[in-house]
């Protein structure tokens, strides 16, 4: 599959990675390919050295625009901007490059300009839910937003099963993301689905949650389990 990356910081790499490992045709969009990027967890290297390191281990993969990168999606285009630029991003992606493809969305409305802990930047009318107002020629698929990027790629590596949740307003998209995006490349086996994309609100919401948890449990790695009667 082509997939293109709208973002090229710490989930981009991620999940490019291992979409690249399990023989996708990648390629990560960015402003300047060249610039590395200073995150809390350390340094994550330029997109065209990420790039690099794909290829030197025998993967499909390319640092780009972000133009060029959602050109390249033609079976997928994944949003991994920061959640405050996402339509700004989206939009120098280009409304062509992006119309008629699936859309899949791991952002998290998150402001960050006050320092930590970070803000939500808007509640109720979720970002997914206007990326696909934005964009109605697109397929906005939300999931993943709720774990942290490892998680993502790699939810074996949390003991016991647990849920990751997608929402969207096609029915297909949604299932061609649950299964070959979610299933076979990610190898999670519990997705919740919430319905159309309004279902994203809850999940976006739920980063507040989430942030406690960290400071509470000390780790960024934990996730949900739903345990509901039958
Ligand atoms: N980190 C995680 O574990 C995690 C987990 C769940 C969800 N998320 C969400 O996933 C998204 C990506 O997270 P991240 O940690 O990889 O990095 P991030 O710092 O949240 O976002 C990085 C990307 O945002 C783009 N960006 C920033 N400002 C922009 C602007 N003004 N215009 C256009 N693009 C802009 C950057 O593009 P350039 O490449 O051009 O600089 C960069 O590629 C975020 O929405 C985050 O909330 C992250």
């Amino acid at each position: 599959m082509d997939i293109g990356i709208i973002g090229s910081s710490t989930v981009a790499q991620t999940l490019g990675g291992k979409l690249a490992e399990v023989g996708h045709a990648v390629t990560l969009g960015s402003r300047d390919t060249t610039r590395a990027h200073e995150t809390g967890w350390g340094t994550v290297p330029s997109a065209d050295d990420w790039a690099a390191a794909q290829r030197r281990e025998g993967r499909e993969a390319r640092s780009a625009s972000f133009a060029e990168a959602a050109a390249h999606g033609v079976d997928l285009v994944i949003n991994a901007t920061e959640g405050v630029h996402s339509l700004e991003a989206l939009e120098a992606a280009g409304r062509d490059n992006l119309a008629g493809k699936i859309l899949m969305d791991v952002s998290n409305p998150l402001d960050l300009s006050q320092g930590p802990p970070p803000r939500i930047a808007f509640c109720n009318e979720s970002l997914a839910v206007r990326i696909q107002a934005a964009f109605p020629e697109s397929h906005v698929v939300k999931t993943l937003n709720t774990v942290t990027a490892g998680v993502m790629v790699d939810p074996g590596q949390l003991p016991g099963e647990t849920d990751v949740f997608i929402a969207g307003n096609d029915a297909d998209a949604k299932a061609w993301v649950e299964r070959v995006i979610l299933r076979e490349a990610f190898g999670w086996t519990s997705v919740v689905d919430l319905g159309d994309i309004t279902g994203a609100r809850g999940v976006e919401m739920y980063l507040a949650l989430w942030l406690e948890l960290f400071g509470a449990k000390g780790t960024h790695l934990f996730n949900f389990k739903i345990v509901a009667a039958q």
